[in-house]
């Protein structure tokens, strides 16, 4: 996604940012080799959670990193309670890690034309009564 570095201080610097929900990956020198972060979203007036940016170094990609990031992230949420987790992306890389299109949980995007990349991954604290249209936290609408 362009603009990824901005939008991470954007979301820090606002009300939507959730420090536990903020998870890195470090080499062996203690360099940031990865990230992912969820924020605070709304589907009307119940929360949710966005995912992204989730993102790593060239160099440490297809090593799992990005797979433990991602289980690393939905099972703090889980355990905080959040209901679920909506993200845009990749229709092959997501549904490894249960995520589903969005439709099927009468889930919308601000933008229709997301289509299936618009996922959403239920959580245990899961209520099928919430449903909707889905906002992400408003420094996502500035890129
Ligand atoms: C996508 C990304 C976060 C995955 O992290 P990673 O540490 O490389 O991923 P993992 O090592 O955990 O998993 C690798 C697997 O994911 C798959 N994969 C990685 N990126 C993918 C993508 N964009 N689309 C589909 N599959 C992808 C690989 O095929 C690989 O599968 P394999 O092990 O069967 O070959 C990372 O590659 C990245 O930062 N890419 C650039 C940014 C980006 O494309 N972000 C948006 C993703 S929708």
């Amino acid at each position: 996604m362009p603009g990824e570095a901005p939008l991470v201080d954007w979301l820090r610097a606002g009300p939507a940012w959730i420090p536990e929900l903020s998870l890195v990956a470090l080499d062996p020198d203690g360099a940031v080799i990865g990230h992912v972060v969820c924020t605070r979203g709304t589907i009307g007036a119940a929360p949710a959670l966005g995912l992204g940016p989730l993102s790593v170094r060239p160099d440490w990609q297809r090593r799992g990193v990005g797979k433990a990031l991602m289980h690393a992230v939905l099972g703090a949420a889980d355990a905080l309670g959040e209901p679920l987790v909506a993200l845009l992306g990749s229709t092959e890389y997501y549904p490894r890690f249960g995520f589903r299109p969005a439709s099927e949980y009468g889930i919308v995007p601000q933008h229709l034309e997301w289509g299936a990349h618009f996922q959403v991954r239920a959580l245990t604290a899961y209520d099928p009564a919430v449903r909707g249209e889905f906002a992400y936290p408003e420094p996502f609408d500035r890129v």
